[in-house]
Parts: C-alpha cells; structure tokens; sequence
C-alpha cells in the first residue's frame, strides 16, 4: 500500500502499524558526552563521521557545546556542558556519556507532538520554531524510556547545514568515512519487567507495531538470559528493539548495563553498511575493537545458514557473525562498549535480504560477551 501523505512516498511496510506521525526518518542522534570536542575526534578518526556543523561559545551557546557529524544517512550530535551544574552535568554524572535524544525526522512536528501526547506521551518540548537566515527548524519532544527522548524535527523550510543555531564546521581534518550509510535500528534497556510497558508505549503513543519477539530461551546461555522485541514503525526506517533483563545463574549483559547506566537506555546503535568486511577491516585498523566470536563458531556456521555469497575466512578472520532466516541471510558484528562504563556499543548489519535480528546468533554472542563481563569481574 503506498500512502503519499508527505513529499516523500512512504511505502506501509508494517500493516499493523498505524503510521499518525508518520516518521520519515531517524534526524539525528545526540550524546551528553564528557568531552565533546575529543569525543568528536574519536567519531571522526575511528569511525570516519565527518564534521558538519557546531555550536557554541563562538555561535553565541553560553552553557553548552555541541558538534554535528554525518556519515551517509547517520548523523550524530555531542554536546558538553560548559559550566558546572545543570542537566547535561546531571546526566553525564548519572549515565556516563549516553545516549540522551533519539531524533525523528517528521513532516510536522506540531502533529507529531499533539498526537503523541494525547496518547499519553510525557511531554519533553512544547513545539517551538527557531529560525535564522537559512529557514526555520520546528521542534518538539516527549519522553521514552530512562532519560530518555525523542525529538520530533520538521525541517522541509530549513537549507542550512543542520539547524539554526549552529554554523558550519569544517576543520582541516576530514579522515575517510568508512561505508556507514544509515541507522538500521536502535535498541532500548529497560529494568525487569519493563519491556511491555515499553513496547506498549511505542504501540500506544507511537502507533509501531510488534515485529519479532524473543525469549529467554532463546536468548540465553547458562549463564544469561534476556527477553527482547521489536517495534517498527509502519514504513519500516525506525525500529526499535527493547530488551530487558530475564533471570540467569549469573549477572545478565542487560543487568550490567542498568547497573552502570543507572536505569534504562540506548544500548547499541547498529548501522548499515554495503559491504560489511571493507567496513569492519576500516575500522579495526583505525582502533575500533570488536567482540571475539569462538573460531568453533565457524565450523558449523555454513550447516545452519546455507549457501553465502562472501568467502568465509575473510568472515572468521574479522569475527563476523553470520543468521539466515525466510527471506535471506544478514552479516553482523558487535563493537566492545565505546566507553569506560560497560553500557554503549556499536553494531554493524549487512543485509543480505533478511529482515531479522541475528537471532542465531545470541548464543554466540552472549558466550562472547560474557568472556568479556569475566574479564570485568561482573559476571
Ligand atoms: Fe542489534
């Protein structure tokens, strides 16, 4: 069914999705990060984002600044506090650098705020529109989980590099991207007991639909477990898988991420890439490290996933999981957590005509994280 609502035709991939808002897109991701300006270097040489836009002291931004990087479709905001006190200081004390607006890009972000708020979202932002010679940027915003929140950005009469309040950056050092081209999904920790609230919330307010659900028996090893599902919106570009933490003899991943998270939050983002060996072998030599999978792993991987159309040593060499379901097969990989607390990581997904999670692959997963939790003593 194609609906043409918008400027953009927006294909109804998810029928039981009711698509009110409807998003077009993820706008952008920001962290509260300790240190902005360093953590931008970080994005930039190891990831290969590039700069697009700032603000701050020079912009007329006295308690904050804030750089603006785009790889593709991916595009991340960092923001630090300039003075003491305040929210950002308050979150980066709670949390660590996380996570903090998950923005959706949206043909009205007015609508976007009435229809979600009289769904019962928490109200974040009333809409207000900011303006400067370039056009006008609507923005509004509620609540999800943890700290959490979604910003709806309506940007149609808006021609500057980002919004306004910012200006362009362009600094001497632009290292090559690395074949990242869009946010394929992101995933939410929530507390036990917590996923169907918060996939209820996502169906409620958000009008998504439930894709997949897992199990802790699917799920787990002996030693973790944890229970997952997927919510998408109805054309299918957000999907937001939300975990929570299920009983296992020992300490779960999730666990381990509320304990240091402090609450609920962004877990990993995973990103798209064409060609996954090319990407993963980019950023392993610019010093992004990836979790281990057991070489035993390959052995049998070949038996449950069938035919492929990458050589497999290239795979194995690089640590690249590998699932298969109905409609084809998908590559993955799982960053480390990108910062000191144990909460934030990275995946990248090649999909290879798969529309799943990497189910298969948990186990391996998991028994490769948990090596990594003992190392950690929190296991
Ligand atoms: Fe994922």
């Amino acid at each position: 069914m194609k609906t043409d609502n918008t400027s953009l035709h927006l294909e109804k991939t998810v029928p039981q999705a009711e698509d009110f808002l409807p998003i077009l897109g993820t706008d952008y991701v920001e962290l509260y990060v300790g240190n902005a300006k360093q953590a931008a270097h970080y994005y930039q040489a190891a990831w290969g984002f590039q700069p697009v836009a700032y603000a701050g002291l020079e912009t007329g931004v006295k308690d904050r600044v804030s750089y603006v990087l785009q790889q593709d479709k991916i595009r991340l905001v960092l923001t630090s506090p300039l003075q003491s006190g305040g929210d950002i200081n308050r979150h980066i004390d709670a949390h660590g650098d996380g996570v903090k607006v998950v923005a959706l890009w949206v043909d009205d972000a007015t609508k976007s705020y009435e229809e979600t708020t009289k769904r019962g979202a928490e109200s974040y932002m009333k809409p207000k529109t900011i303006e400067d010679e370039q056009g006008k940027v609507v923005l509004s915003g509620i609540h999800t989980y943890g700290e959490t929140v979604h910003i709806f950005v309506e940007r149609k009469d808006y021609k500057g590099v980002f919004m306004p309040g910012f200006k362009p950056w362009s600094p001497a050092y632009k290292p090559e991207a690395a074949g990242l081209k869009y946010i394929d999904h992101m995933v939410g920790n929530v507390g036990w007991n917590e996923m169907n609230k918060w996939c209820e919330f996502y169906a409620k307010v958000m009008g998504f639909a439930q894709l997949i659900s897992f199990d802790d028996k699917d799920i787990s090893t002996e030693y973790t477990a944890l229970m997952s599902k997927v919510m998408s919106n109805g054309n299918g570009r957000i999907k937001f898988p939300i975990n929570e933490p299920a009983e296992g003899r020992k300490k779960s991943q999730i666990e381990e991420y509320i304990d240091f998270y402090n609450g609920a939050g962004v877990q990993h983002i995973a990103v798209a890439t064409d060609n996954i060996i090319e990407t993963v072998t980019q950023l392993r030599n610019r010093g992004v490290e990836f979790l281990k999978v057991p070489k035993t792993y390959y052995e049998t991987i070949l038996d449950r996933v069938g035919e492929i159309d990458e050589d497999l040593e290239p795979l194995k060499e690089l640590d690249i999981l590998i699932d298969r379901d109905d409609e084809g097969y998908l590559l993955q990989i799982f960053t480390k957590p990108i910062l000191d607390r144990p909460t934030m990581f990275f995946e990248i997904i090649q999909r290879k005509g798969a529309q799943s999670f990497g189910k298969g692959n948990f186990k391996a997963l998991f028994e490769a994280i948990e090596r990594e939790q003992e190392l950690r003593g929190t296991l």
